[in-house]
């Protein structure tokens, strides 16, 4: 598959990754089919992606034009088999469950022609291990893309042991083609290189204000103010989900050891469901106007 050639891009999985990644190759001119489990988590993506293309053409990100005809090319889908049987590229970002991927994998690979590339927005999971799941996995990579997806610019092209070149080349040209920087993770390693650094940030501050020794507002001043990144630990956090956080960091703790150990703070938070932005409360509370215009 040439990325020439590219013309419709399934993407499995509405939710916060979903939706954006979908919106993302609407904006590039794909026709994308945007597919969940039932009418009601398909339509709620959908929703968002209206919404976050309002914001952009609100604030001159990108013509009324453009909104348009973005919205226009996303086809909301459940039936599977309607959702691949035509597609290039299948973009996976369905919850991070290594069983559940693996089943919906064996699904899509009976549904999708045979030049179909798979590519996983995984967090963290192996690619191999994924792939091996599939009719096809040298046609099989990871393409992590940022939260939110519109916003920012990396996404991580990740290279499965059985990926061959033309798969990384043509997704690596569809990063560009969606105006992203891709960069190549050479080896499929828990985390790729992002999450590697990042999870056990956001996992630190948890631990510091666990123990008493800052509070969550200390912590995110250091993290915005001292050590400049656009967010503070927690408010990246809860723009991420910190029930992501936490999977990957159980993740890594099993395949990578002790220092991974995620924070019991992350998983009082993931017990009672207060998630980030997306529940409207996590680490702070959205209800209130607090930034929180997602809607
Ligand atoms: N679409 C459109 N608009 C959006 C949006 C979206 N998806 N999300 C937020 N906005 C809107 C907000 O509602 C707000 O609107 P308002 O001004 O009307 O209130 C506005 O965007 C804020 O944008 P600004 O440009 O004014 O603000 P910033 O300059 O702070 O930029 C940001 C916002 C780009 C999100 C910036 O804060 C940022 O870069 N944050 C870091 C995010 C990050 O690091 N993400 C990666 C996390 S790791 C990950 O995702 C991997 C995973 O596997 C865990």
């Amino acid at each position: 598959m040439q990325p020439e050639d590219i013309e419709t891009i399934t993407v499995l999985g509405a939710g916060t990754m979903g939706h954006g990644i979908a919106e993302v190759a609407a904006l590039a001119g794909y026709d994308v089919r945007l597919r969940d489990i039932n009418e009601e988590l398909v339509e709620e993506g959908y929703d968002q992606i209206e919404w976050s293309l309002n914001k952009l053409a609100e604030k001159d990100r990108i013509s009324e034009d453009l909104r348009d005809e973005a919205v226009d090319s996303v086809t909301p889908v459940v039936e599977m088999s309607e959702a691949v049987d035509e597609t290039d590229v299948v973009i996976e970002a369905i919850v991070e469950n290594m069983d559940i991927k693996k089943d919906v994998y064996e699904e899509v690979s009976e549904h999708c022609p045979d030049h179909t590339i798979f590519a996983s927005n995984t967090s963290s999971l192996s690619i191999t291990e994924l792939s091996e799941a599939t009719d096809r996995p040298e046609q099989f990579c990871g393409m992590h893309f940022f939260n939110p997806p519109v916003r920012m610019d990396l996404v991580e092209v990740i290279r499965g042991e059985h990926t061959d070149d033309e798969t990384m080349d043509t997704i690596e040209a569809l990063a560009e083609a969606l105006d992203k920087k891709p960069v190549r993770v050479r080896k499929d390693v828990p985390g790729f290189i992002v999450n590697r650094i990042l999870v056990p940030l956001m996992n630190e501050a948890c631990w510091i204000v666990e123990e008493g020794d800052a509070t969550i507002a200390e912590v995110d001043s250091t993290t915005k103010y001292d050590i400049g990144l656009p967010m503070g630990a927690f408010e990246l956090g809860d723009q991420v989900g910190i029930d992501v956080t936490y999977h990957v960091l159980e993740y890594m703790h099993e395949v990578l050891g002790e220092p991974y150990e995620p924070c019991p703070l992350l998983e009082e938070k993931v017990e009672s469901e207060d998630l980030g932005r997306k529940t409207g409360a996590g680490f702070y509370d959205y209800e209130d106007g607090d930034g929180a215009e997602v809607p």
